[in-house]
């Protein structure tokens, strides 16, 4: 595993001898989880997901993405929560690697997106991915009912039929249906893994594999970290501290945690981490309040209120290793700006430096924080990521007593709209 975690800046919050008396619970809720007796156990198909997936498998969703890159100017993917955010993550994170063009839809309710959207989309190629487990959820169901006619416009039947590809349920949901009777190509979702675990199935492999990134990659990271993760060692498993971390926190009425990069291609990782661990442990009246910001920028506006405001919170920063591009600062004759101190070095440099001087000024003002540090900006580096996040709210979840897998409270407002719009 090459993720790192660095706990320095958790010195006077939590001792040694506090993960030792917290041990007993890690292990009742590593042996909940790896011999699925705990809650919600059906949907924890999750945790050997990476080593059950075969390469052969990965190598057809990457011949059909060459396919489809041959006759596509642009992939568009419509799908909502889990069947939306970790593609976005993904592409956002190895930018660098993709080789068609992705645009989102049924990720909101917007008919001015979804307008100016098709508008730019009217005289271009395009292949449409429909990603919804249950098959049912409104968003995604109204945005491709919209964009399934924009396309029987564009399209002739036999021609449509190859560009549209539907990722749902193997047996059940609108989505199904419509699929089976239209003859559309079909994924099924593994029924035994949620939405917001998701993104190491079909749910996030196909879309990435159109879009040419390295999803053999990204399954060889999550295996190594499958491996490294499922050791009940809590000195070596920088999953189990990161969670045995947050829990000891959480009981000392550190209720919010940030999630703070300090770089741009990291904000939808965030928007990812915020759904997993949001969703995973805000129940029955409990769970962290997760939330992200991004700097330095965001240390000119939120920075105020980390250094200074309530104490009820911790902070876990997300750091690239091998993040420069040679951005290098050039010396200046004059120096009028006085930076000539780091004339020669990467901006990256700088960036590292503002990493360290935040953690150190967060801590000294009574914001104890973590420091988790991935090696790079490739796939293999992002399945390790992802496994590493899964498997630590897991614990948590357990830790905290709750069903780490379902999420109730999001139907109470669909109910709602229901009734409102008079559906059935
Ligand atoms: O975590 C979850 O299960 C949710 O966020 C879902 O991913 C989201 O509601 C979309 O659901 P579906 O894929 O069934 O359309």
């Amino acid at each position: 595993m090459e993720i790192k975690l660095d706990r320095q800046y958790l010195k006077g919050y939590i001792e040694d001898k506090d993960y030792t008396k917290l041990l007993p619970e890690i292990r009742k809720a590593h042996d909940q989880l790896e011999n699925k007796t705990g809650k919600g156990a059906e949907f924890t198909g999750w945790l050997d997901l990476p080593q059950r997936t075969k390469d052969p498998s990965l190598d057809e969703l990457m011949k059909l993405g060459e396919e489809i890159r041959a006759n596509s100017d642009c992939l568009l993917s419509i799908g909502i929560g889990g069947s939306y955010i970790g593609i976005k993550a993904s592409l956002e994170f190895l930018i660098s690697d993709q080789k068609l063009p992705v645009e989102f839809a049924g990720h909101n309710l917007s008919s001015g997106y979804l307008y100016y959207l098709l508008k730019q989309l009217e005289n271009k190629d395009i292949t449409v991915v429909v990603i919804s487990k249950s098959g049912t959820t409104t968003e995604p169901a109204l945005a491709f009912r919209i964009v399934k006619k924009f396309m029987e416009k564009k399209y002739a039947a036999k021609e449509l039929k190859k560009r549209i590809i539907c990722i749902t349920d193997a047996g059940k949901g609108a989505l199904r249906n419509i699929a089976d009777k239209e003859g559309y190509r079909s994924f099924p979702i593994n029924n035994d893994v949620g939405g917001r675990f998701s993104i190491l199935t079909p749910a996030g492999l196909v879309p990435l594999a159109i879009a040419g990134l390295d999803v053999k990659g990204l399954i060889k990271g999550a295996r190594d970290a499958q491996t490294h993760c499922s050791k009940m060692d809590l000195d070596t498993n920088i999953a189990y501290q990161y969670a045995a971390a947050r829990s000891l926190l959480y009981r000392q009425g550190k209720t919010i945690e940030v999630l703070s990069t300090f770089y741009q291609r990291l904000s939808y990782v965030e928007e990812w981490w915020k759904q997993l661990f949001g969703e995973s442990e805000g129940k029955d009246g409990k769970g962290i309040f997760p939330t992200s910001l991004s700097f330095t920028t965001d240390l000119h506006s939120m920075g105020q209120l980390i250094q200074e405001g309530t104490r009820n919170m911790f902070e876990t920063f997300l750091l690239v290793d091998q993040s420069g591009k040679g951005v290098v600062i050039p010396k200046d004759k004059e120096n009028l700006d006085n930076f000539n101190c780091v004339a020669g070095q990467d901006l990256d440099y700088v960036n590292r430096q503002a990493h360290k001087a935040t953690a150190k000024a967060h801590y000294d003002g009574g914001v104890p924080n973590m420091t988790i540090t991935v090696p790079r900006f490739d796939a293999h580096s992002l399945g390790q990521l992802y496994y590493f996040f899964e498997k630590a709210v897991a614990i948590k979840g357990y830790l905290l007593g709750v069903n780490p897998f379902n999420q109730p409270g999001v139907e109470a407002y669909k109910k709602n709209m229901f009734t409102l719009l008079g559906r059935k």
